[in-house]
């Protein structure tokens, strides 16, 4: 039987390890024509050998805009037409609030905002011609709640990402209906992403983490059946509405310093 994934194009930014390495495989294994998108070629080429026989990789760094439009020049010369494009770049940091740089902020909201606002802003002419596409961006549960001190600006950027990514939303219901964006908030996922982090102080236990595979499927899922804020386990989003309806937001952040002074 065909796969509803058959044929389709999807950009997947961040495709050389983690989550979206896992989710190029997971496309690819259901007959899609995933294109790989990072700065490591080795590593692409390796994940593309599991993406199936349509995989395309991109060498790019996206946080520049001129490589993203490459990225998407690259993947209309090769299949005409993309069908959706997957923010899936992101950067932690390792780093209180009351020790950031000017510089750290800035590498935060230029790897987690601006490389998914560039990618949205290529894809959109496209879109808009074809009348639809499917803009997915990944985000983190510390884009909704702040949670984690030591990675303040993470949070914060991500927090921006989400505004952002609504606000395309609303803009794009009036002017593009076809056009859907959706954002995936993954919590704790078995990556490298802790020991990638900006002042990174080395690796992270992750009791509980979720694998990539898991949330490659969730994305995937996404794509299939559009859905505006997705989260990756179940409770997330109870966490969310406690935290903003809280009497006293101070007393819910407790749980989570005491917590945090537990472990
Ligand atoms: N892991 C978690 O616990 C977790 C939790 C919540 C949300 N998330 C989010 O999930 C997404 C994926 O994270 P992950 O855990 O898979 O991270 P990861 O294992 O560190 O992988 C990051 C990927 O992004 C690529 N990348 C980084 N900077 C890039 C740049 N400037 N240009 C192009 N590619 C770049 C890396 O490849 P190259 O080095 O080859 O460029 C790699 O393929 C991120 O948005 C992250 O914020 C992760």
């Amino acid at each position: 039987m065909m796969s509803a994934m058959q044929d389709r194009v999807v950009v997947v930014t961040g495709a050389s390890a983690g989550i979206g390495a896992a989710l190029a495989e997971v496309l690819g294994q259901q007959g899609a024509r995933p294109v790989l998108v990072a700065r490591r070629a080795d590593a692409l080429v390796h994940v593309a050998a599991r993406s199936g026989p349509h995989a395309l990789t991109v060498v790019a760094d996206v946080t520049q805009r001129h490589e993203v439009e490459h990225v998407r020049d690259a993947a209309l010369a090769r299949y005409g037409h993309i069908d959706a494009w997957v923010n899936n770049v992101g950067r932690g940091i390792d780093k209180p609030v009351s020790e950031l740089t000017d510089d750290d902020l800035d590498d935060m909201m230029r790897v987690n905002v601006k490389s998914a606002l560039y990618g949205a802003q290529a894809i959109l002419p496209h879109f808009r011609a074809r009348g639809r596409g499917h803009i997915v961006t990944v985000s983190s549960m510390l884009g909704r709640v702040p949670f984690a001190p030591i990675r303040s600006a993470y949070s914060a950027a991500k927090h921006a990402l989400n505004a952002l990514m609504a606000n395309l939303r609303m803009e794009l219901a009036v002017s593009d209906p076809g056009i859907i964006v959706s954002c995936v908030h993954p919590g704790i996922v078995d990556t490298a992403f802790a020991s990638n982090s900006l002042h990174a102080t080395g690796a992270m236990d992750l009791p509980d983490a979720q694998s990539a595979q898991q949330v490659a499927e969730i994305i995937r899922d996404t794509l299939l059946q559009p859905r505006a804020d997705v989260y990756t386990r179940p409770g997330a989003q109870k966490m969310v509405v406690a935290y903003f309806s809280a009497p006293d937001m101070a007393v819910a952040e407790r749980v989570f310093v005491n917590a945090r002074r537990r472990g």
